[in-house]
Order: structure tokens, then C-alpha cells, then sequence
């Protein structure tokens, strides 16, 4: 007799192999093509399932997780704040995400959105597209030098430790900011320097931030750590939206209290301030610094083994939350 195949709700389309591996172990509930689904839409689609591959932009709290039946929500991405792992705990719902196999994508363009900002690459685009570029002239379009300048680095992770191996080859000093401090052979590796928030604010020429969004890190950074920076920084932020206040960031940005920004997230995602919308000095990107095709299907791969494992019973390979699986032993 054949063994019936769990039944797995998948909210939005992901990269191969991911669907294939999927196809193969389960049967697939693909939601509407919609970038937000109504939280009743996640709850009623999560009836009858076992698991559920979800994406940053759905919200799972105790309506979804507490369905009878759900074993295992799979998030494809590394930051998982869309997902109530607390509640997922106290019902034995697995919560897994996709870390490592983004570290270098996203701190690879971190790194791009800090030289763009800090050399103003898109004003300079901006200028010959629209027919003002007249000839070269000694002080057009003036930036700040990316080599031998002081990063700060606020969230000492995998994907900061990137970044800052990416500053070591440009003559940078490193500075970092993380309540856990790096093991001293890291440090020297990196050649980098654990420092309080306030000082690596007010001695960095590029702040790079890298903290998951917490009841902690929200609005990390907001006036008054605008007027600590120096007016001629550069913030960059791949994090999550809501660690910066934008509207603090906006006020700053307006009146040259830091030079400039590059953002890939939003506090309201997809709405950007629109304050920041009318100014030159940042650089707005489309939640995009994981997306190369490798990586984005790497993690499609990722969250789908994680899934499969989970809804036959093992330990995914990702999970969060541990304490779930160990409980069912
Ligand atoms: C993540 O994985 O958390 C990113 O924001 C999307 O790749």
C-alpha cells in the first residue's frame, strides 16, 4: 500500500530544485500569486497541511501555527521575525530558515551599496542620463574614499564577519558592535575591534548594520545615533527595515548631518518613507542583496529539504526552535 503524502502548503513560487523536491515528497497547496496573503487566507490554507514554506512577507503568528496537524513552517530566508517562534514552540510547530548559503551574496552587496553611496554612483548615473554632464570638473560629484576609511560594523554575524573581510582588503579599520564578542582569533583574523555603539558610531566613515530585528533592535538607529555619526558617513542597512527609523533617517539625510545612505530594507515593506524617495544622498534597492541565482535557489533548495525532513518526522537540518523536536523523542 502506498504511504500518503503530506500535504504542504507553499505561499509563494520558489527556485528549483526546490519545487522538484518538493513534487517528489508532498503534495503541493500553492497559495494565489499575491504578495501579501490575508492572515485568514495563512490559516484556513494551513488546514489539513503538515508544513508550510513560507517567505519573509508572510506574517505566521498563533492563527496559523496553532492549526492541529502543523508540524513544521520552513522560511525561505535567514531572518525569521515574520514567524512567532515562541508561539510556534508551545504548539510543536519546527520553525527552520536558510543561514550560511547567503552570508557572501548579501555582504557582497552590502559592500556595493557602501562604495555606490560613498563614491555616488547613482547621482553620477543620474547626472550623464539626464544631459548635465558637460565635460569633467575638479570638484563634480565629490565622494568619500571607501580604502584606508574606518567601517563600523553593527551586528557581528556571519554576514558582518563578511563584511568585514571584504574592508580588510581595502586597507579598512575595522570596528565592531555586538553584545557577543568574536573569539580573539576571529578578531585577528578580521583585524577587528570590539567597540561600545557610541564609539564606533562617532569614529566610522561607513556603518554597515547586520543585527536580526528584535525587541532590542528596533530603531537601533534613530536621532540620536544620527548625531553621533560623522557628517561626512555613510550608513548601510541589509538588515531588516524597522532597526532604522526612517523618519529620523530622513531628517538626518536632509540636512547633511551624515553624508549619505544605502538601504535594500524597509520599515513598512514594500512602502518607502517618502522623504526618502525625494532625496539624491540615498540609495533605495529592492530587498535584493541575497539575490543571485546561485544563493536564491541554494536557499529554495535549503528550505525545501528542511521541510521534507520535518514533515517525515526528522530533525530539519535549519530548525530554530530545537526544543520542539527534542520534546517529541
Ligand atoms: C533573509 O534571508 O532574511 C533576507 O532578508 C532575504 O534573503
Amino acid at each position: 500500500m502506498s504511504e500518503v503524502r503530506p500535504t504542504v502548503v507553499v505561499t509563494h513560487p520558489i527556485l528549483e530544485p526546490g519545487p522538484t523536491l518538493l513534487k517528489e515528497a508532498c503534495e503541493l497547496r500553492m497559495l494565489p500569486n499575491q504578495y501579501r496573503h490575508p492572515v485568514d487566507l495563512l490559516r484556513k490554507a494551513a488546514e489539513g497541511a503538515r508544513g508550510m514554506v513560507t517567505q519573509l512577507m508572510d506574517p505566521i503568528g498563533e492563527g496559523v501555527l496553532s492549526t492541529p496537524g502543523l508540524k513544521v513552517v520552513a522560511n525561505v530566508a535567514v531572518g525569521y521575525d515574520n514567524i512567532d517562534v515562541g508561539v510556534a514552540t508551545k504548539y510543536g510547530v519546527m520553525v527552520c530558515n536558510t543561514p550560511g548559503v547567503l552570508d557572501d551574496t548579501t555582504a557582497d552587496f552590502a559592500f556595493a551599496l557602501l562604495m555606490a553611496a560613498g563614491r555616488r554612483l547613482l547621482e553620477g548615473d543620474r547626472f550623464v542620463r539626464s544631459g548635465a554632464f558637460k565635460g569633467w570638473a575638479i570638484d563634480m560629484l565629490l565622494g568619500h574614499d571607501v580604502f584606508q576609511a574606518t567601517i563600523g560594523i553593527v551586528g557581528f554575524g556571519r554576514i558582518g564577519r563578511g563584511v568585514a573581510r571584504r574592508a580588510r582588503a581595502f586597507g579598512m579599520r575595522v570596528l565592531y558592535y555586538d553584545e557577543q564578542p568574536a573569539a580573539p582569533e576571529v578578531e585577528q583574523e578580521l583585524g577587528a575591534t570590539r567597540t561600545d555603539l557610541y564609539r564606533l558610531l562617532s569614529e566610522s566613515d561607513f556603518v554597515s548594520v547586520h543585527v536580526p530585528l528584535t525587541g532590542n533592535t528596533r530603531h537601533l538607529f534613530s536621532t540620536a545615533q544620527f548625531a553621533t555619526m560623522k557628517p561626512s558617513a555613510v550608513l548601510v542597512n541589509t538588515s531588516r527595515g524597522p532597526v532604522v527609523d526612517e523618519a529620523a533617517l530622513a531628517e538626518a539625510l536632509k540636512s547633511h548631518q551624515i553624508f549619505g545612505a544605502g538601504l535594500d530594507v524597509y520599515e513598512n515593506e514594500p512602502d518607502v518613507h517618502p522623504e526618502l524617495l525625494k532625496l539624491d544622498n540615498v540609495i533605495l534597492a529592492p530587498h535584493i542583496a541575497s539575490a543571485s541565482v546561485r544563493t536564491r535557489s541554494e536557499m529554495s533548495e535549503m528550505a525545501a529539504r528542511n521541510l521534507i525532513t520535518g514533515v517525515r518526522g526528522g530533525r530539519p537540518p535549519n530548525i530554530v526552535n530545537p526544543e520542539v523536536f527534542n520534546q517529541q523523542r
